[in-house]
């Protein structure tokens, strides 16, 4: 057959999408599907089912990481890889990562249907725990299957309620034997949505990123003294949630103090013990610091150090401030993202070379491999929300360009 004739079913990849988007659909038309909970196993179950009906061979790692294999005519050939998660944020959307796995997903049910023989083996991933939002940090799986992050480390991580991430891995039954670390990869492709306004804006179908910005984390507590709100003067008072609001705000304000080129956000926060009529004594909160520039980020980052410092100590609030996480930016590999801008112009599909905001398991893979990523566009730019949407004739030409570049790779010497 002439492959370049060859297309994925995108009746079928929606279909998909539909069935993976009722497991921990929320009534907002999202999902809620977070890592390591009963609505993620039974996505990864799924997923097994539907990888061992197209005869793929089904590997999971001491990490959860899914793979499906199908062998290449020449298995001594490093494989083509492509995945990202299915996970997802708490109240998020339907096509945040599960898009890339399904996607590639419909790739590999295209090469089968199709009969089609690649030079190299093909291998799909489902990464565990790419959010985050449960158990910090993102892409945490990638990370130790990269060398990046330490397994133990990553195993003693803890939810909220003070479970770990290595003894819910075991609950779900998903704590597998095989090692997670990383074997050569010839190219890892990451298909997924962009996230942001820009495709839709430009009135594009394709997104080609050169690559993603860093992204760091800090974990910040702070103490106060609590008391009865009634009869405790406003002076003196040592209100933990008080400074908390103030040190938000520089956070805010740092982006542009630095003169733009990053973003940086206060996405959570606990405030102890959270009653109306006691003065706070304990609040946790997260800053997420990105920029393509590093080095910007640690002076941004610096300069909030010394502020937060500064607030705690003129309101008697000890602090405490944890540098939690940190991934440089990752410059894609040229090839690979010229060949996404390539495949999607020869499927006739407009397109644009940019940069992904967002963080995805392809940072790690980035790191020890040649990689690249497919945007398609998110529909008012929204996403880790539940009215997260894109259009399936865009899912399907995603599926379309992510299709044939893995198979330019699968075919390469
Ligand atoms: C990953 O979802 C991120 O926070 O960008
Ligand atoms: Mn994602
Ligand atoms: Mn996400």
């Amino acid at each position: 057959m002439d492959i370049s004739q060859l297309r994925v079913n995108g009746a079928r990849l929606r279909n998909t999408l539909e069935e993976m988007a009722k497991i921990g659909g929320t009534p907002g038309g999202g999902v809620q599907r977070l890592a390591l909970s009963d609505e993620d196993k039974t996505a990864r179950d799924l997923f097994v089912k539907w990888l061992k009906e197209i005869d793929c061979e089904v590997i999971i790692d001491e990490m959860g990481n899914i793979f499906g294999k199908r062998a290449g005519t020449d298995d001594s050939l490093d494989p083509v890889v492509s995945g990202s998660h299915v996970d997802s944020q708490p109240k998020g959307g339907r096509f945040d990562g599960i898009l890339g796995v399904m996607g590639a997903l419909e790739v590999m049910r295209t090469i089968h249907e199709n009969n089609i023989k690649t030079k190299r083996p093909v291998i799909i991933v489902d990464w565990t725990n790419e959010e985050g939002s449960r158990f910090a940090p993102a892409m945490v799986s990638s990370g130790v299957w990269a060398g990046a992050l330490d397994k133990e480390w990553a195993y003693a991580r803890k939810d909220i309620n003070g479970k770990t991430q290595g003894d819910e891995l075991e609950r779900i039954g998903y704590k597998g034997s095989v090692p997670a670390k990383a074997w050569p990869i010839h190219a890892y492709y990451e298909y997924h949505i962009e996230q942001g306004p820009i495709l839709e804006k430009e009135n594009k179908t394709i997104g080609a990123p050169k690559g993603i910005l860093c992204l760091h984390w800090y974990d910040i507590y702070l103490e106060g003294e609590a008391n009865q709100v009634g009869p405790t003067p406003m002076e003196g008072r040592h209100d933990a949630l008080c400074a908390a609001a103030e040190m938000i705000l520089k956070v805010n304000e740092t982006p542009e103090k630095m003169g733009g080129n990053m973003v940086s956000t206060v996405g959570e926060i606990q405030n102890y013990p959270n009653s109306r009529n006691i003065i706070p004594d304990g609040v946790h909160f997260t800053v997420d610091i990105r920029s393509w520039d590093d080095d910007l980020a640690v002076r941004a980052w610096e300069s909030m150090k010394k502020e937060f410092q500064e607030i705690a100590d003129r309101r008697g609030t000890p602090i405490r401030m944890e540098e939690t996480w940190r991934v440089e930016h990752a410059p894609f590999n040229d090839k690979l993202v010229k060949r996404v801008l390539e495949t999607s112009e020869e499927l006739g599909y407009s397109n644009l070379y940019m940069v992904s905001g967002a963080g995805h398991d392809a940072s790690y893979m980035n790191q020890i491999c040649p990689t690249a990523m497919i945007f398609v566009p998110s529909i008012g730019g929204r996403s880790h929300v539940e009215v997260e949407n894109t259009t399936w004739e865009d899912c399907e030409a995603g599926a379309n360009v992510l299709l044939h570049s893995m198979l330019k790779s699968a075919e390469e010497e």
